[in-house]
């Protein structure tokens, strides 16, 4: 095996160092023009960081995610997932997913998604700071997963708690004290998914998750392994991208200005834009079935390989201006819905959720700023997420407003923002 590793030089900090955490674009950026296939000594990790070389990771067979993801921590007892299987399984898996997240099943769930997104700016904190994280990120996320799942308001509270709790799962370098945490965790979150889905069968509730659980295609333990991965894999990521995304666009005025007046194809380019700059899930992993020779290095078989998306989105083979945000770069490949058989079961719903968000946020508030200084990243590798980004509201646009005394009312269409503060 060829493991004469390149060493970074002195001054950047290695991306997984607690200091290199916060900002590894620039070790990334190096190793991409310096050694775009890097054994990595510490982890034992090959770190993949040029576009095409991850594109290749993604879709060529040689590279299993079967093996890659069984690496990370997860309950054991689940069944595998479409995530930690490999073609020609995979798609038996894969299909039905479309019953809970497949355009047809997303479509409908619009008009419901743009009510909740009003109803989340509606019922904003006006007595104590914002956080783009706690009173957006995390409420937008449960929205569509209350949609998708038909879940009570009620549920609210608990559903976040084993959500966040579970997705310990998702940063493959936690210490193993926090891994095994996250493993009870998601058996927990399995276990209320089940008795969720019962009640719903039980009660004629008419929502993706029961067409996806009536569904004869997959054994109900398949059934449960697709819904813990839609949340472990997508809850924290979507509550993430919103503080990550307000953080690179707050400081640009006219990004906001442009924002602000995009129509529903325009404020999706933006949503790729933002996700290509600060994507939250930064390296997936996978494992060589075979040698493989890649345009950067050579890879023997059985590497532990991680193809690092968040290097290939700044490739300025790729991307004219890597490093610049554009909300209207067009096209724009990045990978940070993945990409091959694997890519994001929910990119649509990510996309059309995020733009309906974000453009209503910057026109109600038109003064809306984030916090100076460096941001608050968070030492967590997977998702990238801010610690805190608390705003500044200013005062909402006048015609967008709320009126006072309507406020309580326009509230009702999601009472659970208010019981989950
Ligand atoms: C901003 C939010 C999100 C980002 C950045 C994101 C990113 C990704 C990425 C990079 C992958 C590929 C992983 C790999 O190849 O190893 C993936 C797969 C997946 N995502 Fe997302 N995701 C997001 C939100 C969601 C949401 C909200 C859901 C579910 C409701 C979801 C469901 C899935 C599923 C089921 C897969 C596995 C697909 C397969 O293996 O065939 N994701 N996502």
């Amino acid at each position: 095996m060829t493991t004469a590793s390149v060493r970074l030089p002195e001054h950047l900090i290695h991306p997984f160092a607690p200091a290199g955490r916060a900002d590894p674009h620039p070790a990334y950026r190096w190793l991409r023009a310096n050694d775009p296939v890097h054994f990595d000594a510490a982890s034992r990790l090959w770190l993949v960081t040029s576009h095409a070389d991850c594109a290749t990771v993604l879709r060529d067979p040689r590279f299993s995610a079967a093996q890659g993801q069984r690496e990370r921590a997860r309950d054991d007892e689940l069944p595998p997932s479409m995530l930690t299987t490999d073609p020609p399984d995979h798609h038996r898996l894969r299909a039905p997913g479309a019953l809970l997240l497949g355009p047809a099943a997303v479509r409908p769930l619009g008009a419901g998604l743009a009510a909740d997104v009003d109803a989340l700016l509606d019922a904003l904190p006006v007595d104590r700071p914002v956080d783009a994280v706690a009173d957006l990120g995390r409420r937008l996320a449960t929205a569509v997963y209350a949609r998708l799942f038909g879940l009570p308001a009620a549920e609210f509270t608990r559903f976040e708690a084993l959500a966040r709790a579970a997705s310990v799962n998702l940063d493959p370098m936690v210490p193993p004290a926090r891994a095994a945490l996250g493993r009870s965790a998601a058996g927990a979150l399995t276990h209320y998914l089940d008795r969720h889905t019962t009640r719903l069968l039980a009660d004629g509730v008419a929502v993706p998750l029961t067409a996806l659980a009536a569904d004869d295609r997959l054994s109900r333990a398949e059934m449960l392994g697709i819904l813990n991965l839609a949340v472990i894999g997508g809850w924290q990521p979507l509550a993430e991208f919103i503080g990550n995304a307000l953080h690179l666009l707050l400081p640009d005025r006219a990004a906001v200005a442009r924002l602000a007046a995009a129509d529903e194809d325009a404020a999706r380019l933006a949503v790729d834009e933002l996700l290509r700059l600060e994507a939250p899930i930064p390296f997936t992993a996978r494992v060589t079935t075979d040698r493989v020779e890649l345009n950067g290095g050579v890879l023997p078989a059985g590497a532990r390989v991680l193809a690092v998306l968040t290097a290939a989105n700044r490739d300025p083979e790729v991307f004219a201006d890597p490093d610049d945000l554009r909300l209207d770069r067009s096209p724009n490949p990045h990978l940070g819905f993945g990409g091959g058989p694997h890519f994001c079961l929910a990119a649509p719903l990510v996309r059309q959720t995020a733009a309906l968000l974000l453009p209503r946020l910057v026109r109600r508030f038109p003064a809306l700023r984030g916090p100076a200084g460096a941001p608050a990243w968070d030492q967590c590798l997977v998702p990238r997420r801010l610690r805190a980004f608390p705003l500044e509201l200013g005062p909402a646009a006048p015609d967008l407003a709320p009126a006072p005394d309507l406020a309580p009312a326009l509230r009702c269409p999601h009472p659970g923002f208010e019981e989950s503060r």
